[in-house]
């Protein structure tokens, strides 16, 4: 069984985060020295810190929506992350490690969960992990990503740009459809409101995307978002009242 002290000390197999099988691979290379990762075929992770930093980095996380979020979905995060860190691969000019830490703790301070002010959540992981400088560019990276907070601006830097991309892609697809009946369910809303989410904003998601790799990753997940609404139409009639 493998065993990652430099990132937490536990056995990947018995991880008490469930961290997912492909972040655990990248803990696992947290056992080489000095090479780029080998044994990571989706998510190239690059050098030492980068992993050992993506295993503290998680394992932050779910301590912090765990605790004080009310258990709020931490996996909405993960997939953002593994999104991100998908894009940052094509895009060799990015920084990697920015994309990966704004990725990880882009709602670590969302004002829907926590009431803090100034990226107080990120910055208490990122004080002891990173320089003053790069706590700045991954918070200024985090502040971008917010469609509403910006007005429709885009972000200033690639890398906000990437984790922009990576967290409205989980809007899309199978797991955006997921994500918003899900959301529907709590808000005590019938069905067909939920319906009218897809035009008022998930079926406008594609062509808001960023960078190139992302477009090709939406357009998969549009033409499912469309294919699931063609059938729902035949299934319930198509007068929307279902
Ligand atoms: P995020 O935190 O990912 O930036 P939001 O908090 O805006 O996004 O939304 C979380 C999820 O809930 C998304 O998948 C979104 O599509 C969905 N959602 C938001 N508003 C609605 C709505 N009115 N009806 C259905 N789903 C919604
Ligand atoms: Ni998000």
């Amino acid at each position: 069984m493998e065993t990652n002290p430099a990132v937490c000390g536990k056995d990947c197999a018995s991880c008490p985060y469930e961290i997912p099988e492909d972040l655990r691979m990248a803990a696992v290379c947290s056992e080489k020295k000095e090479t780029a990762c080998s044994s990571c075929p989706s998510y190239p992770c690059g050098t030492v810190r980068e992993c050992a930093l993506t295993g503290q980095a998680t394992a932050y996380v779910h301590e912090l929506f765990n605790g004080n979020a009310g258990g709020h979905d931490v996996q909405h995060t993960l997939r953002v992350y593994r999104n991100a860190m998908q894009i940052a691969a094509q895009e060799p000019g990015c920084d990697r490690l920015t994309v990966m830490l704004a990725a990880l703790l882009h709602d670590a301070d969302d004002h829907k969960l926590f009431a803090t002010k100034n990226n107080e959540n990120a910055r208490r992981f990122l004080a002891d992990q990173v320089s003053l400088e790069q706590m700045e560019e991954i918070c200024a990276c985090i502040n971008s990503v917010s469609f509403s907070q910006n007005k429709g601006r885009k972000p200033a830097s690639l890398e906000g740009m990437i984790v922009q991309d990576a967290d409205r892609l989980d809007a899309m697809g199978a797991i955006g459809i997921a994500r918003a009946f899900a959301f529907g369910g709590e808000h005590g809303r019938p069905l067909h409101e939920t319906v009218r989410h897809f035009d008022e904003k998930l079926l406008l998601l594609r062509d808001l995307m960023n960078t190139e790799p992302a477009k090709r990753i939406a357009a998969e997940r549009h033409a499912f978002m469309e294919a699931f609404l063609e059938q729902l139409k035949k299934e319930t009639g198509s007068s929307g009242s279902i």
